[in-house]
Order: structure tokens, then sequence, then C-alpha cells
């Protein structure tokens, strides 16, 4: 287990993960994944930059150590404290309490809640330089990209950009390697950066806008992210294919309205035409998704740009049936552009839909244009009214 040589002075220290196929109990991975850490010497101070998951510790310090004992480190800086990044911290302190940790303010906060003992930290101020003896650290704090301890730290003599979770992927390369162009599979490795993005960085890509404009004109020859490949020679690349995925049309001019609907007897479909048509009457652009068939990807995309939600739904066993609640776990995978909502349902004797979906929107800080509506098994024209002036209220309150 030797460390790899970023370049001079610069080694990565980390560990892989090749069986790694669901990433924290969440999202499905096809190609593990790497926990990185990064080891700087400077003249004056020994630098560890994150650290890994706590059960890698062995293998972890086995790398370490063969260039740098434990006690000749003196600044870990803490990028973010997940625990795939700060598990570590922990035991590297207990051997040497004297390492001073660098984070940003939120990160001390967690890392005090984490570590639950006294220890030397430094919260840094975004922008602030550290000379570690001819060479210079600089931290960027990024809030939210994805937790609100994130920030990246720059080492300027050599333009590395210690990138913590941006700009990082599932993929564990062969042991030895570490560097993205020792990949064989590129197309692969693209697929695996956007599916990170798309679990991990996505409902954040205003920071990531952020992030991006903080950096501008600041040269960057190699990326160390927190996890997969080290990027040197396609830096450019990854910055570009961030920018883009990272890019929202907020500016049509439009007001768009998502429909989502789960109609098993036709009903809310139905009712969801007339819906439809009141909207588009008012000059909204309507977009409908029925949830037993959707493409998730064109519906996260839509949640990006819709100025409101109108979800429509069938109760089923006192619920609403699975295939909204599936689809509406998308709603926090994505930054919606806006959260205005409403619902309407129907039923056939205990009708628990509409309130519960409600009860959910209202949990995920949607606002509700009006009440919701629902009717018993076919509307009258009541029920008609009523929901002709949901969608109403739809479009006044857009
Ligand atoms: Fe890889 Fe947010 O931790």
């Amino acid at each position: 287990m030797q460390p790899i040589n970023v370049l001079a002075g610069v080694d990565w220290v980390g560990v892989y993960n090749p069986g790694m196929d669901v990433f924290d109990e969440l999202y499905p991975t096809q190609s593990g994944t790497t926990f990185n850490s990064y080891l700087i010497k400077g003249s004056e101070k020994t630098v560890l930059i994150d650290t890994v998951e706590d059960h890698f510790y062995a293998d972890f310090i086995q790398r370490l150590g063969a260039i740098c004992a434990v006690e000749d480190i003196d600044i870990i800086v803490s990028n973010h404290t997940e625990h795939d990044h700060s598990g570590s911290i922990a035991m590297l302190l207990e051997q040497n309490p004297n390492i001073q940790v660098y984070s940003s303010k939120s990160a001390q906060l967690f890392l005090r809640q984490q570590l639950n003992r006294e220890f030397n930290c430094h919260a840094v101020k975004d922008g602030e330089t550290l000379d570690i003896g001819g060479r210079t650290l600089k931290f960027v704090v990024a809030p939210f990209l994805h937790w609100p301890d994130t920030m990246l730290t720059y080492l300027v003599e050599d333009q590395v950009l210690f990138s913590c979770d941006a700009f990082g992927a599932h993929h564990c390369p062969q042991q030895g390697l570490i560097f993205s162009d020792e990949i064989e599979d590129q197309e692969l490795l693209v697929y695996d950066a956007k599916f990170y993005f798309d679990t991990i960085i996505r409902p954040f890509k205003a920071n990531v806008r952020n992030a991006l404009a903080k950096l501008d004109g600041v040269g960057v020859k190699t990326i160390c992210p927190s996890h997969g490949p080290v990027r040197r020679n396609d830096v450019a690349q990854m910055v570009e294919l961030y920018h883009k995925w990272a890019y929202v049309d907020e500016q049509s001019g439009e007001k768009r309205v998502i429909m989502l609907e789960h109609s098993p007897h036709g009903t809310v479909r139905a009712m969801g035409d007339r819906i439809k048509e009141v909207l588009e009457q008012r000059g909204c652009t309507v977009v409908r998704f029925s949830a037993i068939d959707m493409n998730e990807e064109e519906f996260m995309a839509e949640l990006e740009r819709c100025d409101a939600l109108m979800v429509g739904a069938a109760t089923i066993n006192r619920d609403a049936g699975p295939p909204v609640w599936q689809a509406l776990r998308l709603l926090s995978a994505v930054a919606p552009k806006k959260k205005l909502a409403a619902v309407y349902g129907a039923y056939g004797w205990s009708g628990e839909a509409v309130e519960l979906l409600e009860q959910r929107l209202k949990g995920l800080r949607y606002k509700l244009a009006a009440p919701g509506v629902r009717w018993q098994f076919n509307p009258t024209d009541e029920d008609i009214e009523k929901c002709l002036a949901l969608a109403g209220s739809v479009a006044d309150a857009l």
C-alpha cells in the first residue's frame, strides 16, 4: 500500500473501495469508489487534506505511514465533515493531539459534535491563506456543495484544487492507479461522474454555479476530489461539464406548471384535462406526467424550471398510490425552481390521498396555492367547479 505521488510534495494517501455497490445506503454504484486523502509537505508544515471512512483506517494509516508518521502531521484540513472524509480524524487526533484542524466554521461545529472532545481547531474565513513553508493554501468556502460545511482548498503555487465532493466520481481505479488519464473506459468515468453529480450535487446547482464563479480566472492544473480519480489532463473538460450540468434555464419567461397524476380509473386524468385547459387559457405551459410511466430525468428537469406543481392522485388503501410517492421522492433530489403546489384527487370511500400529499408537500416547504380538491367516485358539477377554481388559484399565484 504505497502512496501515489501527484506532484512533488503532494501525495494521494487515500483508500480504494472496489466492493462498494451502494453509497450511503442510497445510491447504487457500479464502479466502487475511493476515499481520497492527500498529504502536502511544505518546508514548515505537513498538511493532510481530509481523511477516510473509519473502518478503512488500517489501510489508510499503512499508506500514509509509508511517507509520514502521524506524529509529524501538523494540520488536517477538513474540507467537509461527512463521515467518509472525517471518519478517521478522531483516531489521528488520538495518536497526535497536537494536530490542528482547519475547517469552515460550520465544519468546526460539526466536528465538535462528531468527536465529542476538545481539539485544536481553526475556523477559516473565505479566501484565507496559510503559508506552510514555500507553499500557500487558500481556502474557498463553498457552503452547501453539498453540506453547509463544505470548503475547497487551493494549493496556490502548484495550482491544485482539492475540491472535496465536487468533481468527484464513485469510480475505483485498479490498485496503484489514481489519475483519470490512466482509466481505460473514459466513457464509464464520465458516466460515473455524472451519476455522482446527479445523486450528490444536483440539488445544489446554484451553489455549484457560485463555486464555479469563485474559481473563474483561477488557474487549475490538477483537481484532487474526495472520490474517484485525480484529474490532471481533463481539468478543462470537467469544469466545462460542471458548467453544463449545473445550468438551469430559469429565464424562459413562461409560466410552467407540472401536472403529476396517478389515475387508476381515469377520473383523476379526466379532471386533469379540465385543469390543464384552465391553466392553458390563463397562459401557462403545462407539462404532464403519468406517475406510472414517467421519465424521471425529464420530471426532475421540469421541477428545476417549473413555477408550480400540481399533483392528482386516487386514494388506494387509505393512501396515495406507490407510483405517486415514488415520483415525489424526486422532489428532494433537485432544487425546484419554485415551491408552489396544489393537489386534487378521487376516492371511493375514505379519501386520504389529497391530505397526505398536501402534508408531504408542506413538509418539503411547498406553499399550497389553495386547499386541495377531492371528489367521491365520479365528480359532480360542484366538484368540477372546485377543480377549475383550484387551477385558477394556481394561475393567480404565478
Ligand atoms: Fe463524500 Fe459528502 O461526502
